[in-house]
């Protein structure tokens, strides 16, 4: 989606600069809209480097393509951030004298503002009452914390910090179309016990099943996070009021989890790297080369949990499955994928393509999305989160068509 960034002139810029980045991470195509103030804070290359897109601030500048209306005609969300004083008091009045201001009056799309400024202009009643008028017109207001600003002064007027304001403007793009649904979605790669400091494991880093309970969170859904062997900084990007996150360790662990957070759950995808087997023994104790050594484990299969689930669910509840295969031909890949999905009896398979380069670890993915029928309901070549995206897109349609059925 287009999104217009609006940065006005305080030292609190520079944060910008990472919420545009994380605007951009996010498949966004953003236009950074500098007034002049702000560009003696953080010059035109920078947002221009960041955002991918060119600069301008001026009403003149391309004006055979009348850019000081088209930014915000063609805008899908508009972020004021940091929004001064002094832009939030010509936003109330309406003053179009400079781009931002153009862009902002030509514009329906949703306006989210970050103010920053000293504590005694946030407070002084001029302030308060433009910010009033905003709200009443619909516009959201994000913040200011309370914090140190610069000169020393401390007190509320600090602008939030760049995650917690790209989290709301996605959040302000989002479709509410997952409203009421519960969701559990696993994510990251099981590790099986060999001693208290060995275990079996796979290069899962959790990143694709973050980014489906991210989604859905940002979409309305109320949801829970299993994750195994999850990162702290991967989990990061799943940071949502509507999302808990509970943790599992070993497949016995996320299988038990499962099944307790799976009851009333509506749809549950499991999206975690799941050993297929473990280790017959664990030892109490370390393995020693001076206890004998290891030079075979034996091992023992472990349950398909998914295939528990879709079994065991109640009527109603969608089961979501991944599968991650190294097939030496398309054929053999979709092949696969429609026996895996019958085995395992589940309603949707997102089958992708793993190899020693692909697939893992990375924040890009390439899938195949196969329908209740088998056949491909979408194709995405992009970030986990596009994934994720089109995933939930493949399951609100597999509800609807749900409900469609029930209804006649
Ligand atoms: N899965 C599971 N429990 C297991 C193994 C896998 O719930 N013990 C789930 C995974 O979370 C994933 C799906 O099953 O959603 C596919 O996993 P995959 O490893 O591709 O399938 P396998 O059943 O292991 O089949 P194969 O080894 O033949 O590819």
């Amino acid at each position: 989606m287009n999104i217009v960034v609006g940065v006005s002139g305080g030292i609190a810029a520079y944060k910008s600069v990472q919420l545009v980045r994380l605007l951009v991470k996010a498949g966004h195509d953003v236009t950074v809209v500098p007034t002049d103030d702000a560009l003696r804070f953080v010059g035109a290359p920078t947002w221009e480097a960041i955002s991918r897109n060119p600069v301008t601030t001026s009403v003149h500048d391309d004006v055979a393509r009348v850019r000081h209306v088209a930014l915000g005609q063609g805008a899908d969300l508009i972020v004021v951030a940091p929004a001064t004083a002094n832009t939030i008091a010509r936003m109330a009045a309406g003053i179009a004298d400079n781009l931002l201001g153009t862009t902002l009056l030509a514009s329906v799309a949703p306006v989210l503002i970050a103010p920053a400024m000293h504590t005694e202009m946030w407070r002084h009643p001029a302030t308060q009452a433009n910010v009033a008028t905003l709200r009443q017109r619909g516009v959201h207001v994000i913040g200011p914390g309370e914090g140190e600003l610069a000169g020393g002064d401390s007190g509320p007027g600090r602008m939030l910090e760049p995650e917690e304001i790209a989290d709301a403007a996605l959040a302000l793009l989002a479709p509410r179309d997952l409203e009421g649904l519960r969701v559990v979605v696993s994510a990251g790669g099981t590790r099986e016990p060999l001693d208290p400091v060995r275990y079996l494991g796979n290069r899962s880093s959790g990143r694709q099943g973050v980014a489906v309970a991210a989604e859905a969170a940002l979409r309305g859904a109320d949801v829970t996070l299993v994750a195994a062997n999850v990162a702290g900084d991967v989990l990061q990007a799943a940071r949502h009021p509507s999302l808990r996150v509970v943790h599992a360790g070993s497949a016995a662990e996320l299988g038990a989890v499962m099944r307790t957070e799976a009851q009333g759950a509506d749809v549950v995808v499991m999206a975690a790297a799941v050993a297929d087997y473990r280790p017959a023994t664990v030892s109490d104790r370390k393995l020693t080369k001076e206890s004998g050594g290891v030079t075979a484990i034996e091992l023992v299969e472990n349950e398909d949990i998914v295939a528990g689930l879709a079994r065991d669910r109640a009527p109603g509840t969608t089961v979501v499955a991944f599968a991650a295969e190294t097939p030496r031909s398309d054929e053999e890949l979709l092949e696969r994928a429609r026996r895996k999905q019958q085995r395992k009896g589940v309603d949707l398979l997102v089958v992708n393509e793993v190899g020693w380069e692909r697939g893992f670890e990375s924040a890009e993915n390439a899938v195949r999305i196969l329908g209740r029928d088998g056949a491909v309901v979408a194709s995405v070549d992009g970030s986990k989160r596009a994934v994720a995206a089109a995933l939930w897109d493949a399951v609100a349609d597999a509800v609807t068509a749900d409900a469609e059925h029930d209804a006649h």
